[in-house]
C-alpha cells in the first residue's frame, strides 16, 4: 500500500510529526511454552500457557531457578523456545526477526545493564537507532524519557553510568527499555540491587509511569511484597515455571491455592494487605508549612496561628526539608541553619500504606510528608489515618475468618444431618 493518500491531505503537509502519544499495551499469549537447555535432562520451563491482557502489570514470582528469567527471555527471543508459541497483540512472534521484535518489547534488568562506555543519552538511544529513527527524533525522545523517569535531561544526558547512583542507573535502564515506545515491557528483577528506600521510590515511579502509559508489563521478582505492591495480577510459579496460582494480589492473600503459595505469602497476610492500599486512597491532609526564605518572625507567627507544635520547613524548590518544633525556634537565635530535624523520608501518592508507615516510624514525627513529581510538597499523612486503615484491614480479616468458620460449621451440621437421615432411612422407627 502506498504511503501517500493525497486526496484528503493539503498539498503542503509538513513531515509527519513522530507520534507524540505513547503506544499503550498489547496482549501476550503464551501457548505451551517450553525450554529445554542443551544437555539438561529436565526442561527449565515446561509447557506454560497464560494470557496477559493489554495494559496489565503482571508479576512472575517464584523461587530461584524456577525459570522466571528463561520465560522473559523467550518472550523477547533472547532465548529460543524449544516448544510452544508466543503471540503479542494477536500476532505470532515465535519466528519473527528478533530485531523487529525489539520494537514491540522493551527489556530492563537488574543493575540496569547500561553500557559503561556510553553516555546516558547513547544508552537510551540504542534501540531507536537500531530501528532507524532520525537523529532529531532520537534527541527529543531521549529528553522526553529522562524527564519521564524523573531525571533532569540537561544534567544527566551526557553523564556516564559510573557517574550515577544505583537508583539513577535503574531509571536510565527503564528509560532505555521504553525508548522505542514498545507496547510490552519486560523487567527482570529490575530493583533487586538497590537499597530498600530507593527500591520503594523506584516502585512508586513505576506505578506512576504505568498510570500514564498503560503498557503491558511482565515484572519478575522473588520478593512477594514487591509483587503485591506492583501487580495487577501475580503468577506464583513453582519449579519449571508451573503456575501454582495466577490471580489478583487480594485473591492470593486471602485465598492461597495451596501450601506452596501460602509459603510464599508468608506470615502476616493481613499486614501485607497494607501493600495494597495507596497513600492516594487515604486522607492526605494539609499541614502548616514555611519556607527557608520566610523571616523568622513570620515563622513564629505562623506557628502560633497554626495551633500545632510543629511546622514543616520547605526548601527553595518547595521540597520538605525539616520539621521545626516550637523549642527549635526558641533556640534558633536568628538563624534556621541548625534548627529542626531533617526530613529523612517522604512518600508519593503511589506509595503503599506500608511504605508510609515505615516512613512515619523512621522520621518519628507522627506523620510523613507526601511529595509530587520532583519531590515537591503536597501534604501529609498522619499516624492516626494510617492506624485507622490498619484497624480496618484487621477487622475485615476477623470478619472473613468468622464467616469462614460459620460456613464450615454449617457444612458440618448439614453433613451430620444427611448422615443421620441416611442411617435412619431404611429403619423402622421405634
Ligand atoms: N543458559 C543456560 N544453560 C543451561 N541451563 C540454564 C541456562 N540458563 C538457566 N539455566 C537453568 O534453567 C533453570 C531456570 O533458570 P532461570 O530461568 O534463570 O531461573 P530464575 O530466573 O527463576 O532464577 C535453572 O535450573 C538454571 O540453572
Ligand atoms: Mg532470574
Amino acid at each position: 500500500m502506498p504511503e501517500t493518500t493525497a486526496d484528503t491531505a493539503p498539498e503542503t503537509t509538513p513531515e509527519p510529526e513522530p507520534e507524540r502519544r505513547e503506544t499503550s499495551g498489547a496482549t501476550i499469549e503464551l501457548e505451551n511454552l517450553s525450554k529445554r537447555y542443551p544437555g539438561s535432562a529436565e526442561p527449565a520451563v515446561d509447557s506454560v500457557s497464560m494470557e496477559i491482557k493489554a495494559g496489565e502489570l503482571i508479576i512472575f514470582v517464584g523461587p530461584s531457578g524456577c525459570g522466571k528469567s528463561t520465560m522473559l527471555k523467550m518472550i523477547n527471543r533472547l532465548i529460543e523456545p524449544t516448544g510452544g508459541r508466543i503471540h503479542i497483540g494477536g500476532e505470532d512472534v515465535t519466528d519473527m526477526d528478533p530485531v523487529k521484535l525489539r520494537r514491540k518489547v522493551g527489556y530492563a534488568i537488574q543493575s540496569a545493564g547500561l553500557f559503561p562506555h556510553m553516555t546516558v543519552a547513547q544508552n537510551i538511544a540504542l534501540v531507536p537507532k537500531m530501528v532507524g529513527w532520525s537523529k532529531s527524533r532520537i534527541t527529543s525522545r531521549v529528553e522526553e524519557l529522562l524527564d519521564m523517569v524523573g531525571l533532569d535531561p540537561g544534567e544527566f544526558h551526557g553523564r556516564y553510568p559510573r557517574q550515577l547512583s544505583g537508583g539513577q542507573q535503574q531509571r536510565v535502564g527503564v528509560a532505555r527499555a521504553l525508548a522505542a515506545d514498545p507496547p510490552v515491557l519486560l523487567m527482570d528483577e529490575p530493583f533487586g540491587a538497590v537499597d530498600p528506600i530507593t527500591r520503594d521510590h523506584l516502585q512508586d515511579e513505576l506505578i506512576r509511569l504505568q498510570h500514564e502509559l498503560h503498557k503491558t508489563i511482565v515484572f519478575v521478582t522473588h520478593d512477594f511484597d514487591e509483587a503485591i505492591k506492583l501487580g495487577d495480577r501475580i503468577a506464583v510459579l513453582r519449579e519449571r515455571s508451573h503456575i501454582a496460582q495466577f490471580d489478583t494480589p487480594e485473591a492470593i492473600l486471602t485465598n492461597p491455592a495451596d501450601d506452596f503459595v501460602s509459603g510464599f505469602v508468608g506470615a502476616g497476610a493481613a499486614l501485607k494487605r497494607l501493600n495494597l492500599t495507596r497513600v492516594r486512597d487515604v486522607g492526605i491532609t494539609e499541614y502548616p508549612t514555611v519556607t527557608v526564605d520566610d523571616p523568622l518572625q513570620d515563622i513564629f507567627n505562623k506557628l502560633r496561628a497554626a495551633g500545632t507544635n510543629e511546622l514543616l520547613l520547605l526548601d527553595r524548590h518547595n521540597r520538605p526539608y525539616k520539621w521545626l518544633r516550637r523549642g527549635d525556634l526558641m533556640r534558633a537565635k536568628g538563624s534556621l541553619a541548625r534548627a529542626g530535624t531533617l526530613v529523612h523520608d517522604t512518600v508519593t501518592r503511589d506509595a503503599t500504606l506500608r511504605d508510609a508507615l515505615e516512613a512515619v516510624l523512621t522520621d518519628n514525627t507522627g506523620r510523613v510528608a507526601v511529595t509530587g513529581r520532583r519531590g515537591q510538597y503536597e501534604g501529609v499523612v498522619d499516624m492516626e489515618t494510617l492506624m485507622n486503615s490498619v484497624h480496618e484491614l484487621l477487622d475485615e480479616d476477623r470478619l472473613e475468618a468468622l464467616e469462614h468458620q460459620h460456613e464450615l460449621q454449617e457444612q458440618r451440621a448439614q453433613q451430620t444431618h444427611h448422615e443421620q437421615e441416611g442411617d435412619g432411612a431404611g429403619e423402622v422407627k421405634a
